[in-house]
């Protein structure tokens, strides 16, 4: 009998213990990266460095979209990096995407969002939304680079509030009708295809709303003008207007009316996306801080020495290495296939307030030199700022959080 309760408290002390083991695994990874993902950040800083730094800021200028970097980055397999390698993908996991794309981001902001859009906006809800035939048609070929898509979820007249799509496609015969303009859209001149959000049915409100893949160019479909950006110059915004654009009927991705859950699931994702961004542009931010403290000097000696510029770099790592542990924690959790909304949306939130605080400073310790486009601090700041605003305000990452707190303390709580 007492063999019996001691070998039970054994094997639950197994059972125990190798959950243990995988938590701590989990730790790990969050004070230091596996070694194939700390390769991956290697190998995207290297080539952030060799090929996109030197060419960031004449993009920016020129306002001139990277072709033959997005190949680049097709070829190196970054611009599907969660898509299974039976579609073509990289077949990598979401902790290896946001370790990329913050590299990538500290190269060239540019580059970033089309990264991100890539991998977290188009071929992500393509290949966890589409049918085999879809992934096909919309997916593979888009994995490499040699085409790139775009995800239309905004309208003129509907931003934070994503539910109210005016956008209509109603079926006529073997064909959706798409009538409507969508606003906002990156990759919105290069795209040759289009996950599109709209409604088929109003009475049902957001419940209502569908999500489809329209190739582009076609009938019915045209740009509107491409919008003269404060930051991410080199990457192409404009609204996506339809006008009569017939699709076939089967082009229906996921099934009538999933359309709104297809988009936040989507978003979830982006919002690890766009944290890796921004913490990428304020590493970068506060790499050029550090580069010009170390080198000027005032009053007899390089401003590094001086306290007031300590503190300034001090809180910048602090804010930075703050948002890239929660994103770590997100892109883990997505991983393990565990609830992550509360933590994508912390991540981006820490990761976007991070990068607009960091360039404001960074700025600030250049003093005028940080004003002039002479160094790349002046386009960190301006690269900075769309960070809090795309893939959900700052404002809506905080609803998000709070909505996420209340539904679990109503659910501890009875
Ligand atoms: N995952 C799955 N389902 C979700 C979800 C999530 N993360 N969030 C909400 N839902 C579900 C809810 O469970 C609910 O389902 P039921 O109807 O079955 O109960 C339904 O969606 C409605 O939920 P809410 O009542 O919470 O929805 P809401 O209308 O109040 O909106 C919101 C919530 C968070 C404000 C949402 O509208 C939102 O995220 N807005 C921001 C939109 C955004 O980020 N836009 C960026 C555009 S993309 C971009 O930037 C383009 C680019 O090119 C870079």
């Amino acid at each position: 009998m007492a063999s019996r309760n001691l070998s039970r408290r054994i094997n639950s002390l197994l059972v125990k213990h190798s959950r243990l083991a995988s938590q701590r695994r989990a730790l790990s990874a969050l004070a230091e990266l596996p070694e194939t993902h700390q390769m991956m950040k290697k190998t995207c800083r290297d080539f952030a460095d060799n090929e996109l730094k030197p060419i960031a800021s004449q993009i920016d200028k020129e306002h001139r979209y990277p072709a033959d970097k997005v190949k680049a980055m097709g070829d190196l397999g970054l611009l599907a990096i969660a898509v299974p390698e039976e579609y073509g993908g990289t077949g990598l996991d979401n902790l290896a995407y946001a370790v990329a794309l913050e590299e990538i981001s500290r190269g060239c902001a540019t580059c970033g969002v089309i990264m991100s859009v890539m991998n977290s906006l188009y071929l992500s809800p393509v290949v966890n939304f589409g049918t085999k035939d879809q992934i096909e048609r919309f997916g593979t070929p888009f994995v490499d680079g040699k085409k790139v898509g775009c995800f239309a979820l905004s309208e003129p007249g509907n931003g934070s509030d994503a539910g109210a799509a005016s956008t209509v496609a109603s079926l006529e015969g073997d064909h959706w009708i798409l009538n409507g303009t969508k606003a906002w859209i990156t990759n919105g001149y290069e795209s040759e295809a289009s996950v599109v959000l709209a409604t088929t049915d109003k009475s049902l409100k957001h419940k209502g709303i569908s999500a489809f893949l329209v190739p582009k160019p076609i009938d019915g479909l045209s740009l509107g003008k491409k919008e003269d950006k404060l930051g991410i110059r080199g990457s192409s915004t404009t609204n996506l207007i339809f006008d009569g654009a017939a699709i076939p009927k089967e082009n229906l991705l996921g099934t009538p009316g999933m359309g709104f859950k297809i988009a936040m699931m989507t978003l979830d994702g982006g919002r690890i996306g766009i944290a890796a961004q921004a913490i990428g542009i304020a590493q970068a931010a506060l790499d050029c801080a550090i580069d010009y403290a170390t080198t000027r000097k005032a009053f007899g000696s390089p401003i590094s020495k001086m306290q007031a510029i300590q503190m300034k770099l001090a809180d910048m790592e602090l804010r930075i290495e703050s948002a890239r542990l929660l994103m770590y924690k997100a892109a883990f959790l997505k991983d393990e296939h565990k609830p992550y909304t509360k933590e994508a949306a912390m991540a981006k939130l820490a990761g976007s307030e991070a990068a607009t605080y960091v360039a404001h400073q960074s700025i600030q310790i250049l003093g005028g030199m940080g004003y002039v486009t002479d160094m790349p601090a002046e386009r960190h700041y301006r690269d900075a700022r769309i960070t809090e605003i795309y893939e959900g305000t700052s404002e809506i990452q905080r609803l998000v959080i709070a909505g996420c707190m209340l539904k679990d303390y109503a659910q501890q709580n009875g």
